[in-house]
């Protein structure tokens, strides 16, 4: 965002003193307007209370480093003061911040206290200025209190590792926010990120692999660069007690009995076979997984539990327990006798006995366990907190069976998703807006008032296969951790999307000056492809090609639009439907009132051709899964990989054949027909076995025009027929390559058939 410096509302009603909206995120339970404002400068005192350090030390750290501004304590009660009083009759983490002209108070007790200084934080004013000799703060009172006690945040540090300075800063994040759990995914197949002193092994062969793979899963390319990276116990210690002192607690994940290849590689007997292997350099689950037949694996891991529960005091201790691949365990003797003496039905009744003996170890130290919702199969551990993530019926389960459940379902609260319909970087599946997550409602429908209880808040998760980078994580972070933390805190009857966005570029210019990297989509340019017609009267006549349509949500933005072949860029309202007639790159961006670039470039390759925009019709519809515009979609002047592309530009076909039929409108020479598709064979999606191309004058009677027997690609890439001939009608049948053959990804399922454009010249 370019100089977008929002004062806004805040600043005004510093003046006004009567302001309504304070742009505070997550929205307190209420919020009362009162006359005047309170100035905060070097004179200003804070009377501390019991419990209140780390919160005076908060706000007085934040208001030096961001205000050059700086605040000392008095026992004093002397006016134009800042008052901590301990009230322990509020809700548990809640606090009443009453902001008079001549004096601030702020009751609570240690939770509390630190969230009413977040709620100051966010009423300063945003001046970019690094020296700044008086703040106004608008005089009002605030009570507050959380809705849901658990309000937590993951970080995935076994995919790519981040170093603990920047563990740091993501706790500061959760702080802001007022989240309250950090949960710290420290093993995994790619990684095991944290020391244990009795197991060197686990960091120095178990916290390196050899390389990474490069792009999507099942790119097949790697960067040939080794990458490491663990937590020292005394790293582990300073970051625990720098997140106690927000609030927080830390709860550490410890993958079993699958996700642990890093360990497996470290010491080889965890595993079913003894062999060796490396750290996992691809994506995805590793069938190795820990051995659970073997005596001596259970004491591994309670030996290494012993160490975690020495730097983590939290009551819960996170141990994984999803995606456990049960192959290994069906081969290995020892497993298979390990269910026969403890009188276990098959493989799962086996994870199940594994959680629960964990679970008992755990519980003999005074902790429970959380683990991912498959632990509810083979039957629930007696203690158990489930964290639902594929989907709700985990945590509806859970509940019912009077089990405490965390939401984390992988649609919505996914955050290594897309926040755009047009990201153009590598991401994990499907695409979740500000607005969903904004929308979310953590209770599962359909448990009544006392299973309820036991879903006791929701969580994101930050998986970080396709983040690298920091950067990357706060862009797939941000603001989708604004709209979660409302989520949270704020009671469904306090949060609001019009005043929520309405605050955004507020919040934004906060994210600038608190140098946080953040996704732009909420402003996205909504685009489409439309059939062009020559006359007004669109069904008088056939499609003669196609227009780009833009749209924005906001009237007052203007969309700037440069097309191929013209120096100057032109500027429309909030809509505009752009004909597309030269091939060659568009470009599309928002425009505020301002001047200001608000939105990100939007550039689509439109490549036109005989077929673009024409009447096309299939014989059998696309899966519902990827079905796009329908037909259009094939003929819409847009390839994969020209612009914004993924899944909207694809046409799937799941077992069945692509067989469409063409109306050019007119007979005209033709010497080419193209059809481009996909393959990815590790997501199922095969090339067609073999493509035919006909041509006909009236729609009835087809001659062929050339036949592909036998295709051969990868990627994306496009089949060719050639022929000179006159027609106005044109047949394509693709084919599909039927089922997936056994050893391969899929094996012995249908195969997928994608399709992502025509052409005709
Ligand atoms: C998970 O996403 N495998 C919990
Ligand atoms: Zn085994």
């Amino acid at each position: 965002m370019k100089k977008l410096c929002l004062l806004a509302t805040i600043i005004i009603s510093f003046f006004s003193g009567q302001s309504q909206t304070y742009n505070i995120v997550p929205q307190p339970v209420s919020i009362t307007s009162q006359k005047g404002n309170f100035i905060i400068n070097n004179n200003t005192k804070i009377h501390p209370s019991t419990a209140s350090f780390h919160a005076m030390e908060f706000l007085q750290q934040h208001l030096q480093k961001h205000y050059d501004i700086h605040l000392n304590t008095t026992e004093k009660s002397l006016p134009h003061s800042i008052f901590f009083i301990t009230d322990s009759s509020l809700p548990k983490e809640g606090y009443q911040l009453n902001i008079n002209a001549n004096k601030m108070t702020i009751r609570g007790t240690e939770a509390g206290f630190f969230y009413a200084v977040q709620t100051i934080i966010q009423l300063l004013p945003i001046t970019h200025e690094k020296k700044v000799t008086q703040l106004y703060l608008p005089c009002m009172k605030i009570e507050d209190s959380p809705r849901f006690p658990y309000r937590g945040l993951h970080l995935d540090v076994g995919r790519h590792f981040f170093p603990a300075d920047y563990i740091k800063k993501y706790i500061d994040y959760l702080a802001l926010h007022k989240l309250n759990t950090f949960h710290w995914h420290l093993t995994e197949d790619q990684g095991w990120r944290i020391e244990i002193k009795k197991y060197p092994l686990l960091t120095e062969t178990g916290s390196c692999r050899k390389q990474t793979l490069i792009g999507n899963y099942g790119s097949g390319r790697y960067d040939n660069t080794p990458y490491c990276g663990f937590y020292t116990q005394q790293e582990i210690r300073d970051i625990v007690a720098y997140a106690s002192k927000r609030n927080i607690t830390i709860i550490p994940e410890i993958e079993m009995p699958g996700h642990s290849l890093a360990a497996i590689a470290s010491y080889p007997f965890l595993s079913c076979t003894k062999a060796t292997f490396d750290v996992m350099q691809t994506w995805g689950v590793s069938p190795e997984v820990l051995c659970a037949g073997n005596d001596s694996t259970y004491e591994f891991m309670e030996n290494v539990l012993d160490e975690v529960l020495l730097l983590f005091p939290s009551k819960y201790i996170h141990i994984g327990g999803d995606e456990c691949p049960k192959e290994r365990w069906h081969q290995c003797a020892v497993c298979q006798q390990k269910i026969k003496n403890e009188h276990l039905k098959d493989e799962h009744e086996l994870q199940s006995y594994f959680i629960r003996r964990i679970e008992q170890y755990l519980n003999s130290k005074g902790r429970n366990i959380i683990g991912w919702d498959e632990i509810l199969e083979g039957g629930l551990a007696p203690n158990a907190t489930v964290m639902s993530w594929r989907g709700t019926d985990g945590g509806v389960a859970a509940a019912q069976q009077h089990h405490q459940a965390i939401m984390t379902p992988g649609q919505l609260m996914y955050f290594d998703h897309a926040q755009s319909a047009y990201e153009d970087s590598v991401t994990q599946g499907g695409l979740i807006s500000l607005k969903d997550v904004y929308d979310y409602e953590p209770i599962p429908a359909g448990l009544n008032d006392n299973e309820k209880q036991y879903i006791i808040g929701a969580q994101a998760n930050m998986w970080t296969e396709y983040m690298n980078n920091t950067r990357k994580v706060e862009y797939m972070l941000f603001p989708r951790m604004a709209a979660l933390s409302e989520t949270l805190w704020s009671a469904p009857e306090q949060k609001n999307w019009e005043r929520f966005t309405t605050g955004l570029p507020s919040l934004f210019s906060k994210y600038q000056k608190w140098g946080i990297n953040y996704s732009k989509a909420f402003y996205d340019i909504e685009c489409s492809v439309i059939p062009r017609y020559y006359r007004t009267d669109q069904s008088a006549s056939q499609p003669i090609g196609i227009s780009w349509k833009l749209q924005c949500k906001d009237s007052s933005m203007k969309i700037f639009v440069t097309r191929p072949y013209f120096e100057a860029e032109d500027s429309y309202q909030n809509e505009v439907t752009v004909p597309i007639i030269q091939n060659g790159p568009y470009s599309a961006l928002l425009i505020n009132p301002k001047g200001e670039v608000i939105s990100n470039t939007l550039t689509q390759n439109f490549y036109t051709n005989r077929a673009t925009g024409k009447k096309a019709e299939l014989k059998t519809p696309p899966s519902n899964a990827y079905a796009s515009a329908g037909v259009f979609t094939l003929v819409d002047g847009i390839h994969n990989g020209s612009g914004m592309s993924k899944p909207k530009e694809f046409l799937g076909f799941w077992g069945n054949d692509l067989d469409m039929t063409i109306d050019l409108g007119s007979m005209m020479p033709i010497e080419t027909i193209i059809l481009h598709v996909f393959e990815q064979e590790a997501s199922w999606i095969y090339p067609p076995s073999a493509v035919t191309f006909w041509s006909s004058e009236d729609g009835k009677d087809f001659s062929i025009f050339d036949a592909v027997n036998s295709v051969d690609g990868k990627g994306n890439f496009p089949i060719i027929g050639i022929k000179k001939t006159q027609a106005r009608f044109v047949r394509i049948l693709a084919k599909n390559h039927g089922l997936i053959p056994l050893g391969n990804p899929g094996g012995g399922n249908k195969s997928w058939l994608f399709a992502d454009e025509v052409e005709i010249f």
